[in-house]
Order: structure tokens, then C-alpha cells, then sequence
């Protein structure tokens, strides 16, 4: 079976860059939270789920380095940030942004997808490189990334950047935002990978070596020159 190109090779580099440099961002901010860990699902006296448990903390050997944490935090940052943009000019000076950015169909093929995935729906919708759930995934981690990289400003400098803080409702609200989105990007990792180890390895490899083995018809991804 003929090898077709399926993803660039810069496309290669952003990811699997993005991947340690996104770990690192993680797993630095938890030294930085470990010092003032005070979120929590729950009401009035009752909370369900504390971020984090002590014995998590322990686990992963967090506590007393929040100053290793910050300087890890405020370097990689950087290179995170460096990243994310080019990819993102990449994507829309080779205009690959075409097979990322949502269109009017994806919200419908993102639930005929689901469907499908459920076993509840026989036919996939037509597949470009990248179906509709997968567009509005990528995009949507696009945009968490933006808003964690602007959250982080605000609670990095929030004297010399106080219009940004303000405009993000005052330092704690921002700080609870910059939370969030990490979670969403942990929520969408989870996700991620349960994707990817269902696609199987003809999908894995070619993020990994740019092409496709798998014959078209039935591959859920076809390669580039057979999307629409
Ligand atoms: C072990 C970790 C990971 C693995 C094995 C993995 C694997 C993959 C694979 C195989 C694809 C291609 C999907 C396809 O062709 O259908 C892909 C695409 C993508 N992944 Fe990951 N991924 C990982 C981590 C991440 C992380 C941490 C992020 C960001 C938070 C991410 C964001 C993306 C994005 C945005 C794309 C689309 C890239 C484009 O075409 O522009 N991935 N990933």
C-alpha cells in the first residue's frame, strides 16, 4: 500500500514540541498551587472534590517548592508561548488553518461522529483531514492555550499589566480563570489520547513520521490528497 503525506512536518515539530512543554507548564503551576491550594467542587460547608489531596501532593513530591516551581513556570512560559504562536501563524500563512478552524457543518458532524462513536449510528459524515469533533477540539485548545498564555500575564505582572487583571475581573478571578483552563487542557488530554489509542497506530505514527499506510476508505482521517 502506497505512503501518503498526512501531517507536515512542521505540524510534527509544534505538536511534539507542545507535548514536555505543556507537562512541564502543568506540572510546575501544581509546586506554584501546592502553596495556596484553595479551589474546590462543592457548596456553603460541603465540598466534594478538593484540587488537590494532600496524599496527591505527596505522591508527586510537590510541596515546599514553590519557588522552583515559579522560576520553572516563568522560564518555560516563554518557550510555550513561542510555540503556540508559530504554530498558530503556520497554520494560517499555509492555510492549514482550513482543516482546523470549525465551518458551518461541524457542531452537526461533531454529534453524527459522537453517534457513531456511541455505536449508535451506523455512517460516518464525510471525513476531511480532520472530522468535525476533532475541529472544534483543536480549535477550542488553541484558544485555552491563548487564554491560559493571558490569564498567566495577568496574575504574572498584575501592577504593570492592572488593566489586563482588571479587565479579567481583579487578580483572584483571574487566577481562578488561569485554573480552569488548565483543567480544560487536562480534560482535553484525556480525551485526546482515548482518541488516539481508538484510531490506532496507522493514526499515531503519522503525527509521528508525516504519513499514512492506512487505505482510505478506511481510515476515519484520509490522508491529504484524498480529503475533500
Ligand atoms: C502522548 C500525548 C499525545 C499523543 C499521543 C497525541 C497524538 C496525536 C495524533 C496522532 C494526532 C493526529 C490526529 C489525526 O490525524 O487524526 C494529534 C493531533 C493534534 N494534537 Fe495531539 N497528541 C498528544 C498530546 C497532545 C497535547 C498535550 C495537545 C495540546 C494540549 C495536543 C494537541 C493536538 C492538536 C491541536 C492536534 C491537531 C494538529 C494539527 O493538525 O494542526 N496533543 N495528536
Amino acid at each position: 500500500m502506497p505512503a501518503e503525506e498526512k501531517h507536515s512536518l512542521a505540524i510534527r515539530w509544534f505538536h511534539w514540541l507542545n507535548f514536555p512543554l505543556l507537562f512541564i507548564m502543568i506540572w510546575s503551576g501544581m509546586l506554584i498551587y501546592w502553596a495556596n491550594d484553595v479551589y474546590r467542587l462543592g457548596w456553603g460547608e460541603t465540598t466534594l472534590i478538593h484540587f488537590f489531596p494532600d496524599w496527591l501532593n505527596v505522591r508527586l513530591n510537590l510541596p515546599q517548592r514553590l519557588a522552583e516551581g515559579m522560576s520553572i513556570h516563568f522560564v518555560f512560559m516563554w518557550l510555550f508561548a513561542v510555540n503556540g504562536l508559530v504554530y498558530v501563524m503556520y497554520l494560517a500563512i499555509s492555510g492549514e488553518w482550513r482543516h482546523v478552524v470549525p465551518g458551518r457543518h461541524s457542531i452537526r458532524d461533531a454529534v453524527l461522529v459522537t453517534l457513531h462513536d456511541l455505536h449508535l449510528r451506523k455512517e460516518l459524515p464525510p471525513q476531511g483531514k480532520y472530522n468535525g469533533g476533532q475541529k472544534i477540539a483543536y480549535t477550542s485548545i488553541v484558544l485555552i492555550g491563548i487564554g491560559s498564555l493571558i490569564t498567566g500575564a495577568a496574575i504574572y505582572k498584575p501592577a504593570q499589566l492592572s488593566w489586563l487583571t482588571k479587565m479579567l475581573g481583579g487578580y483572584p478571578m483571574a487566577r481562578w480563570e488561569h485554573f480552569w483552563l488548565m483543567m480544560a487542557v487536562l480534560g482535553f488530554f484525556a480525551v485526546h489520547i482515548v482518541q488516539v489509542l481508538r484510531a490506532g497506530w496507522d493514526n499515531f505514527r503519522s503525527m509521528v513520521a508525516g504519513y499514512s499506510l492506512v487505505a482510505p476508505e478506511k481510515s476515519a482521517n484520509p490522508p491529504r490528497e484524498e480529503r475533500a
